[in-house]
C-alpha cells in the first residue's frame, strides 16, 4: 500500500550507532505523532490481519507492539490480548525465554488469555531477530491456541528473523 510506505519511508527515522555502534535503530516515534501517517500504516495492517481469515484476538507484544496493536484490535473488533515483559502481569501466566545478544529476555501471557483453538495475529513494530515473535508464538502454541499469522511494520532482512518464523506467515509493511 502506497501511503503506508510512503509513511514508513519518509517517518521512521534511522539512527545511526544507537543503542550501540554498528546498530540503526529504526525509532517510530516520528510516524506517531503524525496521524495521516500512522492512520495509513495502521489502515494497511488492519487490511494485512482481514486477509488472515476469521481471528479470535490481536496479541500486542510489549512495548512498541501495544501500540500497534491495541488500535488494530479496535478496527478489528476483537479482543487485544497483551503480551509483557517478565513481572508486569498480576494474575496467574505462563513465560517464554528467548535469547538476546547478551543474555535472555523473557515474554508472559496470563494463562486464561487464550481459549484452546484460538485464531490470532501477533503485532509488533519490527522483526529483527524473530526472537521475540517467536517466544510469542510459542505461548500461544503452549494454550492451545494457534498464530494464523505475524504482522509487523518494519522487517530488518539481514538479520534472518522471517526464516525462524516459518512456516507461520509474517506480512511486513516494509523490509530493510
Ligand atoms: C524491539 C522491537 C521488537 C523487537 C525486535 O523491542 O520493538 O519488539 O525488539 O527484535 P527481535 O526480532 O530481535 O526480537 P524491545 O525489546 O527493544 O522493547 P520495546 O518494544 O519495549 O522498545
Ligand atoms: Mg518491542
Amino acid at each position: 500500500n502506497d501511503a503506508a510506505t510512503r509513511a514508513i519511508t519518509g517517518l521512521v527515522r534511522p539512527i545511526e550507532d544507537w543503542p550501540e555502534p554498528g546498530v540503526t535503530f529504526r525509532d517510530i516515534t516520528p510516524l506517531l505523532s503524525d496521524p495521516a501517517g500512522f492512520d495509513a500504516v495502521l489502515s494497511a495492517m488492519a487490511d494485512a490481519a482481514r486477509g488472515l481469515g476469521q481471528l479470535d484476538a490481536v496479541l500486542g507484544v510489549e512495548s512498541r507492539g501495544f501500540v500497534l496493536g491495541a488500535p488494530m484490535a479496535r478496527e478489528l473488533a476483537v479482543p487485544f490480548l497483551p503480551v509483557r515483559k517478565e513481572g508486569k502481569l498480576p494474575a496467574e501466566t505462563r513465560a517464554a525465554t528467548y535469547d538476546l545478544e547478551y543474555g535472555t529476555a523473557t515474554l508472559e501471557i496470563h494463562v486464561d488469555a487464550l481459549a484452546p483453538g484460538a485464531r490470532v495475529v501477533v503485532v509488533d513494530d519490527v522483526l529483527a531477530t524473530g526472537g521475540t515473535l517467536t517466544a510469542t508464538q510459542s505461548l500461544v502454541e503452549e494454550a492451545g491456541a494457534t498464530v494464523v499469522g505475524h504482522l509487523v511494520m518494519i522487517e530488518i532482512g539481514a538479520l534472518g528473523g522471517r526464516g525462524r518464523l516459518e512456516p507461520t506467515p509474517l506480512t511486513a509493511l516494509h523490509t530493510y
